[in-house]
């Protein structure tokens, strides 16, 4: 869904899977991280964007198609989700349709987005807020995300980097 409209999207995504395979075997968790890492954002695809807020889109089409519920959280907040949906207005829709994700499969799943760029390098995480800011310009709600979450994005990475044997990877 991704590879056709969306090539950087895509590169972007394998590569957080790719990372979230390595933290998964490093930190001993489940599997769900790597599934959650594959879809966090299909909701880009072109043909599931409804609110164009895509941890919204994205968790619905999945929760659509049948997929484990507890993915379908991971999806719906990933990095912070939930403080977007609130800059969007969208934010008592999420918590009404999406039950609250694991807490630690959270933090796991933020810290490969946030260390994963748009062409799927690694960077630091305070560079990839950089990068996303810069991306989107002064006035977007993405930016205004980003600087509303800055610091709850950075203290839940910093929490898995500090578990992490000689990250990055
Ligand atoms: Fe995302």
């Amino acid at each position: 869904m991704l590879a056709v409209d969306l090539p950087r999207r895509w590169r972007h995504v394998r590569s957080v899977a790719r990372r979230a395979r390595w933290v998964a075997k490093q930190l001993a968790l489940s599997e769900d991280l790597v599934v959650a890492a594959w879809l966090h954002d299909i909701g880009y695809a072109p043909e599931l964007v409804e609110t164009g807020f895509h941890p919204l889109d994205g968790a619905r089409y999945l929760r659509r198609i049948g997929v484990d519920a507890h993915i379908v959280s991971l999806v719906a907040y990933h990095s912070c989700a939930q403080i977007e949906a609130e800059v969007r207005g969208l934010g008592s829709e999420l918590v009404a349709e999406f039950a609250p994700a694991e807490p630690m499969l959270t933090d796991a799943l933020l810290y490969c987005d946030m260390t994963t760029g748009p062409d799927g390098d690694y960077v630091r995480p305070a560079h990839r807020l950089v990068e996303i800011r810069g991306r989107y310009g002064p006035d977007h709600e993405v930016t205004r995300f980003v600087e509303r979450a800055a610091s709850e994005i950075l203290t839940a990475a910093a929490r898995v980097e500090e578990m992490l044997p000689g990250q990055p990877r």
